[in-house]
């Protein structure tokens, strides 16, 4: 039995036990991945500062993330496919953030429908809406996120067009994959994975399928889903399904301090600081860097959190210490679904929160609250260098 000391223990499970086609889906960036790269890089450049003779006794990594009460500050970002991962993905890895107490985001393009996940999770999830053209399909599903409980909607804003992935064109990816010689060979070295997805019904993108016209089969849907993003997204759309929605309302993908200032000023209760870890506009530069002017624009207006690179429990207290109230993980628990079900994405969030409770009474602090600036040693320049 392998022991899982940290992420990468997990990332190497998750490269060997789950087919070519979907690891590489989720470990690649767009283009050259640069930014998919410096997400991570640009985190082990700031360093923490050591303290001593501090009591670092009765320490907590509570807090709230838009009012909601987590264990500690960090919710699953939404993630496209996590029932090819492994089966059931989606119903797993919510049940999974349910019992550590941390939020769990439905994406729109999940394997496990909206209905399905609610009847399995132990708690409400979030639902990650991408606007598509067809304005019935927007109105229907919101309505099925309500019914079904969904505690916020979280409003995806960084992909109304989709940035190339050199290594899903060249592996076909598609869900289910197509039975190709070279991907039946790669499946057969994957026995426990190909048991379980023989042993589910859900293969389908399971938001999409029988709800959306036209959507019948899986090569209408792959057409469906190349034409749909909106590309007419715009603050009166994004208004609209606001007012529509009418609960906890969060934006994802800001990563320029005019749009935060805005997104601010519409009334989020969150912005999600992200550029989808790397998967869109590559050259853009690492959340974490854009981080502090974002938080300057935005001036205490809505909480602010910080998405893309985040591998460790010290990656979330750099981001809590430079004025985060919360941080998103996307390919951190993928990597735990697809290395070992759901116990491994619970095995992912005990690592990420021993790391951060370590780390935080290594600095002197308490509690998460507590963590600011003084606890950061930031290279000279760091947050300056590009103009
Ligand atoms: C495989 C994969 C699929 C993703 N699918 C979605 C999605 O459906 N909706 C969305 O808003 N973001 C999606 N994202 C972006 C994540 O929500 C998140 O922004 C990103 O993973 C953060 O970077 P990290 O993986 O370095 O933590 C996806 C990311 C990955 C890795």
């Amino acid at each position: 039995m392998t022991v899982i000391t940290c992420i990468d223990d997990l990332k190497a499970l998750h490269r060997k036990r789950t087919p070519k086609m979907f690891f590489d889906y989720c470990e690649s960036g767009s283009y050259t991945e640069q930014t998919f790269r410096e997400n991570v890089s640009d985190f082990a450049q700031i360093r923490l500062r050591q303290k001593v003779a501090v009591d670092m006794s009765g320490r907590s990594t509570a807090s709230t993330m838009a009012g909601q009460p987590v264990t500690m500050p960090l919710a699953l970002s939404p993630v496209g496919l996590l029932g090819m991962q492994r089966a059931d993905g989606e119903i797993k890895a919510a049940r999974a953030a349910a019992r550590f107490g941390v939020p769990f985001t439905l994406s729109t393009m999940s394997i496990c429908s909206i209905e399905d996940v609610a009847a399995h999770s132990p708690a409400p999830f979030w639902f990650q809406l991408y606007v598509m053209r067809d304005e019935d399909f927007v109105d229907a599903i919101l309505a099925r996120a309500k019914r079904a409980g969904c505690s916020a909607l979280v409003l995806t804003l960084d992909l109304q067009i989709l940035g190339q992935r050199h290594k899903d064109l060249k592996n076909g990816l598609s869900a289910p994959p197509k039975l190709t010689p070279r991907n039946l060979l790669n499946m057969a070295t994957k026995t426990r994975w190909g048991l379980e997805m023989l042993g589910t019904k859900r293969r389908f993108f399971g938001n999409i399928v029988g709800h959306a016209k036209g959507v019948t089969d899986a090569s209408s849907l792959f057409s469906w889903t190349a034409e749909q993003f909106d590309p007419c997204l715009d603050w009166s759309k994004i208004a609209r399904i606001r007012d529509q929605w009418g609960g906890k309302f969060i934006l994802k993908g800001v990563l320029d301090a005019e749009d935060a200032r805005a997104a601010a000023d519409f009334g989020a209760d969150a912005i999600i600081v992200s550029n989808h870890g790397g998967r869109q506009l590559d050259g853009a530069l690492s959340s974490i860097r854009m981080l502090p002017e974002i938080l300057k624009a935005v001036d205490g207006k809505t909480e602010v959190w910080l998405d893309s690179g985040i591998r460790s429990g010290q990656d979330i207290l750099k981001a809590l210490a430079l004025g985060a109230k919360g941080a998103m993980a996307g390919r951190a628990y993928v990597y735990g679904l697809g290395a070992m079900g759901e116990a491994g994405v619970t095995r992912a969030l005990e690592v990420m929160q021993k790391e951060l409770d370590i780390s935080m009474a290594l600095c002197g602090e308490k509690r998460v609250q507590d963590l600011s600036r003084d606890n950061l040693l930031i290279p000279n320049g760091f947050f300056d260098s590009y103009a």
